[in-house]
């Protein structure tokens, strides 16, 4: 299988359902439909979405139905980046490959451009017909993980140790909120609509919860020895931010270890799904491996 070529499959259809979705957006003042298309479509990995997708199919659902949930959670995200960069968070210049939302839309539209995806998100997901309660509970699943016991919880977390040295089990609550939890919640959601029996749940969640980790910790040694080009972010922000990283608490051998080993753990939950796991397994190994 050559991954990269499954990979841009996904991504072009979840590309063409976002544009569609927003162009349907009327009557909406110019300068912020702008700036929320600025970031939405730079080129980020679409990583979430492929995730939804894939555990959506990885329990025998037409991924079709997952298409929303997986857009949605990419809006999400979306948000979360740029908010992350403004200057009263991590103050960073560079996104995607271009210059961060407020640099271009200035703080207060970038402000009110994360919120319009988030907002955004919530409008596309209850909009799905027909409502089951299945996709209701991926709904609250997704609402969970972006909010205070996930990705929000994480990033004040983050705000709150910068400067000081943290033990090895908060960076770890740290990263698993921050962006494991929308992570997991990604492969969650697709299980969920695509009709996961609990067994499968419980195993992609184990398999998750060690990806999301494993993401994060790639994500720290990539500001360390990233290339900026490939990366489409600067390298270093953590330095210059004061953050403690799996790289500052256990130095860069370590951290790649404790990747890989989070990938071959994740993996051995996957075994159950046979064959079906074949691009969800390939994946784990591309995106821990991955330069950008
Ligand atoms: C960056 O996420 C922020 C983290 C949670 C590590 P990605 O590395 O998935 O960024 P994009 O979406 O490809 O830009
Ligand atoms: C960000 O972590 C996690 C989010 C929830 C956005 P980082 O601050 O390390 O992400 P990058 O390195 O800026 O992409
Ligand atoms: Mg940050
Ligand atoms: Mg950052
Ligand atoms: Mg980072």
């Amino acid at each position: 299988m050559d991954i990269r070529m499954v990979i841009n499959e996904k991504k072009s259809i979840i590309d063409d359902y976002l544009e569609q979705y927003l162009s349907k957006q009327e009557g909406i003042p110019q300068v912020i439909n702008e700036a929320v298309r600025y970031s939405l479509f730079a080129g980020g990995k679409r990583l979430r979405p492929i995730l939804v997708i894939s555990g959506c199919e990885i329990c025998g659902g037409e991924y079709g139905k997952a298409i929303p949930i997986a857009c949605a959670i990419e809006m999400i995200h979306t948000y979360s980046l740029i908010h992350d960069d403004l200057p009263a968070m991590d103050n960073d210049d560079y996104r995607r490959g271009k210059p961060t939302n407020h640099k271009v839309y200035g703080e207060g539209i970038a402000v009110l451009a994360g919120d319009a995806l988030l907002n955004s998100a919530f409008e596309l997901m209850l909009g799905i017909t027909p409502m089951d309660a299945r996709t209701l509970d991926a709904v609250r699943l997704v609402a969970r993980a972006a909010g205070v016991n996930g990705m929000i919880g994480g990033q004040v977390i983050d705000l709150e140790c910068e400067g000081k040295e943290v033990s090895i089990d908060v960076l770890e609550e740290m990263h698993n909120k921050k962006t494991g939890a929308l992570i997991n919640a990604s492969i969650l959601a697709g299980a969920l609509v695509g009709g996961c029996s609990d067994k499968e749940y419980y195993l992609l969640k184990e398999y998750g919860s060690r990806l999301g980790l494993a993401f994060q910790i790639r994500d720290d040694i990539l500001d360390v020895i990233g290339n900026e080009k490939i990366l489409g972010k600067k390298v270093g922000s953590d330095a210059a931010n004061k953050k403690s990283t799996f790289v500052t608490l256990l130095g860069l051998q370590r951290s790649k270890e404790k990747v890989a080993e989070l990938a071959r753990e994740a993996k051995e939950f996957l075994r159950y799904f046979g064959g079906k796991a074949g691009f969800l397994a390939e994946l784990t190994d591309y995106l821990v491996n991955r330069d950008s």
